[in-house]
C-alpha cells in the first residue's frame, strides 16, 4: 500500500474548553494563537504534510471562528491587495488553499468518541488520520510530520496506529494508556495489548500515553456505534478501541517529537515562548527581555 493513500483526516475540536475560560466562551481554544497563527492551523499544516487532502473538523456553539479561519475573506484580500501587502496577502490565501475543509456540528458533547463518530459518512471506507485540534506535535516545519509517521506504520501493518508519548507517573491519569510487547529492536512500535483511559497510577499497564494523533481503519466506527458512555459519562473513543483490539491489531509509534498541548494553560504560555525565542524576527529581543526579566523579579 502506498503511504500517500490515507487521503482524509478528521480534526475534533468541539470541546468547551474549560481550562481557558473566560476565553474559551467565545473564542474557541484551538484558535488560541501560537504568537500570530491559531494553533489548528498548524495542524492542518500537519495533516496536509501527511499527504491528507480532505478535512472533516467537528466543531459546535461558539465554534464558528475556527468556520472562518478556513474560508477565503475577499474583502481582507483586496485591502491587502490594494495597499500591496503582499507578504499578508500571500499568508491568509494560503489558508483557505489548505485542503478541501469541512465542517460538521457535534449536537452534544458526549465525549471525544461520540465526535468521532460523526465522521462515519465523510470517512466512507477509507483509512483515515484523526488530530486532535488543540496539540502540536513537533515544531511546524521541522523533521517529518507526525501524521505522515503514522500513515507509513499503517501502510506497512494495514492496521491502526497511534502516537505514543512517555508521559511521568504522575500524569498517567490524564491520558489514554497503552500496554503491550515491542516489534522493533528500538523500541519504536509497539503492538498494543491493553488501553486503559485515564488509569490511576497503579492501574495502569505503562507510561505510555496516546499523544493526540492516530490513523484507524473504517471498522472504527461500527465499534464506537456500541460503545456506552464510560469515564467522566463520555462515550470515549478509547473505550472503542479497546473493543475493536479483539478483531483488528494496534499498533503504537513511539514518538521522539515533543508535545505541546495548547488545551492547557501552562503548556500553552511555555509554546509560545519556546516559538517566539526560534524566530528571528522577535526571538533575540525577547531572550534578552527574559533574561533582564528573570534577574528584575
Ligand atoms: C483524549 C483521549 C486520551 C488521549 C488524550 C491526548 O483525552 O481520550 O486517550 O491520551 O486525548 O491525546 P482528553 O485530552 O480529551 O481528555
Amino acid at each position: 500500500m502506498n503511504p500517500t493513500s490515507v487521503r482524509k483526516a478528521v480534526i475534533p475540536a468541539a470541546g468547551f474548553g474549560t481550562r481557558f475560560l473566560p476565553s474559551a466562551k467565545s473564542l474557541p481554544k484551538e484558535m488560541l494563537p501560537i504568537i500570530d497563527t491559531p494553533t489548528i492551523q498548524h495542524v492542518v499544516e500537519e495533516a496536509v504534510e501527511s499527504g491528507i487532502t480532505d478535512i472533516l473538523m467537528i466543531i459546535g456553539k461558539s465554534k464558528r471562528a475556527i468556520e472562518e479561519h478556513f474560508y477565503p475573506n475577499l474583502d481582507l484580500e483586496k485591502e491587502l491587495s490594494d495597499k500591496g501587502k503582499i507578504e499578508e496577502l500571500e499568508k491568509i490565501q494560503k489558508i483557505s488553499g489548505l485542503a478541501n475543509i469541512h465542517f460538521i456540528w457535534q449536537q452534544e458533547l458526549k465525549g471525544l468518541g461520540d465526535a468521532v463518530s460523526y465522521a462515519r459518512s465523510f470517512v466512507g471506507n477509507q483509512a483515515f488520520a484523526l488530530l486532535l485540534g488543540d496539540t502540536l506535535l513537533g515544531v511546524p516545519g521541522e523533521g517529518a510530520a507526525v501524521t505522515g509517521q503514522l500513515i507509513e506504520v499503517f501502510c506497512q501493518h494495514g492496521q491502526n496506529v497511534v502516537a505514543l508519548e512517555e508521559v511521568p507517573e504522575e500524569k498517567v491519569n490524564r491520558y489514554g494508556i497503552a500496554g503491550g510487547d515491542w516489534l522493533s529492536e528500538n523500541n519504536a512500535v509497539l503492538k498494543i495489548d491493553t488501553l486503559i483511559e485515564k488509569p490511576s497510577p497503579d492501574e495502569a499497564p505503562s507510561r505510555l500515553a496516546i499523544a493526540s494523533r492516530y490513523v484507524f481503519r473504517p471498522e472504527i466506527f461500527e465499534y464506537l456505534a456500541n460503545t456506552p458512555r464510560g469515564k467522566n459519562n463520555e462515550v470515549q473513543l478509547t473505550d472503542a478501541m479497546v473493543s475493536m483490539m479483539a478483531d483488528h491489531a494496534m499498533y503504537g509509534l513511539k514518538l521522539t517529537e515533543k508535545r505541546y498541548d495548547i488545551g492547557n494553560k501552562l503548556d500553552f504560555i511555555k509554546t509560545n515562548i519556546e516559538f517566539a525565542l526560534r524566530r528571528d524576527d522577535i526571538g533575540p529581543e525577547l531572550r534578552d527581555y527574559i533574561k533582564k526579566l528573570a534577574e528584575d523579579l
